[in-house]
């Protein structure tokens, strides 16, 4: 997968050379190359911001130096290629669709992703209505709050996107077994020692009864997301579930109606 990264703080981004995504790109699996906008700012002071048109705090990003850069990461010419196969340009921003794991495995499916990071009061709007007839533009917030750029988004996005193409966690299984891949958090886990600061591990992990100990996490899944992410389970089809996980859920308070999970009434 190729990534390419626009900012005016190219150093923030020197996080992408570490760990599971550092070794990803020395394996070839990632190809992530980050790019200073300032590099196609060609003014006196090669400034890539500019007061915005009818008023207000802050300054807005020119679009030039976007233009110019974005076009340097595209084929020939980027306008001639068919819509579905151009490359997918991420715009972090808090007023973009909500990234969150099914957004996730959709971006690891791609063969070229762009991100640009905005500062200051934003992109010049006109930037994006270019870029979509080069680009698939899909403007993205890491949450429901507002950050100084998005190149702390780029950080998260990528290593959320970069861990999910194949050959770049050693064991895919570890995928299977997380947080959100089935639509449930996940379960706890312990280690040694058995027993620690008068804290006992669960009593079924130690012993060797496989079925338990599944029957065990799959409870501490369905307990922790009622807990903690009811609105997880809220509306859920009880078809999805098996007797056992509704039996639990129901120990919880919650009840199936036409064929939905329930939560317990306040
Ligand atoms: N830039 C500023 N705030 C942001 C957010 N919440 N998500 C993504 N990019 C941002």
């Amino acid at each position: 997968m190729r990534i390419d990264v626009f900012s005016i703080f190219p150093e923030y981004l020197a996080a992408l050379d570490l760990s599971l995504i550092g070794k990803a790109r020395q394996k070839g699996l990632l190809e992530v190359s980050v790019h200073d906008l300032r590099d196609f700012a060609f003014d006196r002071h090669r400034s890539v911001d500019d007061t915005p048109y009818g008023g207000g705090a802050g300054m807005v990003m020119k679009p030039e130096p976007w233009a110019l850069a974005l076009t340097s990461v595209l084929p020939d010419d980027g306008a001639a290629a068919e819509p579905d196969s151009r490359p997918v340009l991420v715009v972090p921003s808090p007023a973009g669709r909500v990234f969150d794991q099914a957004l996730a495995y959709e971006l690891a499916e791609e063969e070229h992703l762009a991100f640009a990071c905005g500062r200051y009061e934003g992109i010049d709007e006109r930037v994006l209505e270019w870029a979509a007839e080069r680009f698939r533009v899909m403007p993205v917030s890491l949450g429901d709050y507002v950050l100084n750029g998005g190149e702390v988004a780029v950080l998260a996005m990528v290593e959320a996107i970069g861990r999910l193409v194949p050959g770049v966690i050693g064991n895919p299984m570890s995928l299977v077994e997380e947080s959100h891949s089935d639509g449930l958090l996940e379960y706890p886990v312990y280690t040694k020692p058995a027993s620690w600061r008068g804290y006992d591990v669960p009593e079924v992990l130690l012993g060797g009864n496989h079925a338990a100990i599944e029957a065990f996490r799959r409870e501490e899944q369905l307990r922790r997301t009622a807990s903690r992410r009811p609105e997880m389970l809220d509306g859920r089809d009880a078809a999805d579930l098996s007797r056992q996980d509704l039996a639990v859920a129901s120990g919880l308070g919650y009840s199936v109606v036409d064929g939905k999970l329930r939560p317990p009434a306040e």
